[in-house]
């Protein structure tokens, strides 16, 4: 039997039980690489005129019915229901962007189109979390509403592959296209596919008999190789396009070959998400394991009356996920121009008679717009020289009793190991030199 301390022992053990991240979450603390790559894209997206916009994480669950897809894995497996909300509206945490700038752009009528906006941040889904796969992720959306122009699409492409080559210097990656065609050459499609797979129906997997019936573009994204083995033979999209979409899928190829974009034609690129038509891209790197898109795109012309727009918008867009890409600079991150930690000045009082100086120096020196800290807590010179070491400090102030009553500070440059005692009234110039 439990005795009382044996039972006060066990509640103590319980409420010390150290909390963790949720799963599929990250901590990043340290925040370089990640700036590095918001930063590059605010300039890259706004020299080609998108403005920056940010809507909100939560969104109602008929918005992503109504636009990713009803039938679609994101919506059907992946949404995280907000338990909070009291009214009939199932709120939930947002998946992807788009949806959310469509609605926006519907709801605010004034926008001139085309419309080129960027928005960036946290996005959720509830996946099996793995290398590059997260529950809370990062998007940078991209999207251009109200522009039907073929042209449109090689210029948003080029302009991607620029982001990824110029801005993140990234090289060792390929982008992958397909044209899914307009509504009729998808409906067309679908039954043709049909026909073809009525043939091995005992042969597909589980998973895909379901996608047959529900979402059959999707058989093609299967990882069972039986199943791939038989799509093989399956007839392509991109050969039974109508007349109009045939001519704009060799322009869009010419066009991309004019601006020096390489890319390589995958008849088995429909991409997870039921708004698509036309052109469908994803931007893939080798280096990144199973994962291995780090963005995804894609022309999607009925979005805007799908979710209550009086005009339809021909619209085209793309998401790099921010996580997918931090894998990728992390490899080359020593060619990064990356953004330098400024110099810290670390003050040291020897004793705590010499901290409320210290503060005033501090104050003194931040106001000038130099980085300073102070070590605060008491302990050897010895130890706070150690500590200063570690923090990484390019100048040590010390202030001792001697400094105190001299009006002095003792400066150590911590690179080249010198130290000279510096009039306080002298000190900011003294640095600034
Ligand atoms: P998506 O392909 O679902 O497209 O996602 C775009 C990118 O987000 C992926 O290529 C990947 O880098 C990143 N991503 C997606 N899921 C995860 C995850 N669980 N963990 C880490 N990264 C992830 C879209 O979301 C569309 N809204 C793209 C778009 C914009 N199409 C037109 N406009």
């Amino acid at each position: 039997m439990l005795t009382e301390d044996m039972r006060f022992a066990k509640a103590i053990k319980r409420t010390i039980i150290m909390i963790r991240k949720v799963k599929g979450t990250q901590d990043l603390l340290n925040l370089t690489l990640f700036n590095f790559i918001i930063n590059q894209a605010k300039k890259h997206f706004t020299e080609y005129n998108f403005k920056e916009i940010s809507t909100p994480i939560l969104e109602t669950l008929e918005l992503y019915k109504r636009s990713t897809g009803i039938e679609t894995e994101v919506v059907t497996k992946q949404m995280f229901k907000v338990e909070a909300n009291k009214g009939d509206e199932q709120i939930v945490l947002r998946p992807e962007a788009t949806p959310s700038i469509i609605r926006a752009f519907i709801e605010d009528t004034a926008q001139q189109v085309p419309w080129k906006v960027f928005t960036w941040g946290p996005m959720f889904r509830y996946e099996r979390p793995q290398k590059g796969r997260y529950r809370q992720f990062t998007q940078i959306s991209i999207e251009v509403i109200g522009s039907e122009a073929i042209s449109q699409d090689a210029q948003f492409i080029k302009m991607l592959d620029r982001f990824f080559h110029e801005k993140l210097r990234l090289s060792n990656y390929a982008l992958i296209l397909n044209f899914l065609g307009c509504f009729e050459d998808r409906k067309a499609y679908r039954v043709l596919l049909k026909q073809f797979l009525d043939n091995s129906e005992r042969d597909l997997c589980k998973e895909c008999k379901v996608r047959k019936e529900h979402n059959i573009l999707r058989i093609f994204d299967c990882k069972n190789p039986d199943c791939q083995k038989i799509y093989k033979d399956a007839p392509f999209i991109t050969d039974n396009l109508c007349k109009a979409c045939a001519h704009e899928w060799e322009l869009l190829k010419d066009q991309l070959a004019l601006l020096s974009v390489s890319f390589v034609v995958q008849p088995s690129l429909v991409r997870g998400l039921d708004y698509y038509s036309k052109t469908v891209f994803e931007f893939v790197s080798d280096s990144l394991g199973s994962q291995s898109a780090f963005c995804g795109g894609g022309r999607y012309n009925r979005l805007v009356s799908q979710l209550g727009g009086k005009e339809d918008q021909p619209s085209i867009g793309a998401a790099p996920g921010v996580e997918r890409l931090l894998l990728l600079l992390d490899q080359i991150k020593e060619t990064l121009p990356l953004e330098q930690a400024p110099a810290l000045h670390l003050i040291l009082p020897i004793e705590e008679k010499q901290n409320m100086l210290a503060l005033l120096l501090a104050e003194n020196l931040q106001s000038h717009g130099l980085c300073t800290d102070i070590l605060l807590d008491e302990g050897s010179i010895k130890s706070k020289m150690r500590k200063a070491n570690k923090m990484g400090a390019a100048f040590v102030l010390i202030l001792g009793p001697e400094e105190q009553e001299k009006k002095m500070v003792t400066v150590k440059n911590m690179i080249t190991g010198e130290s000279q005692q510096i009039l306080q009234i002298d000190l900011i110039e003294y640095i600034k030199k």
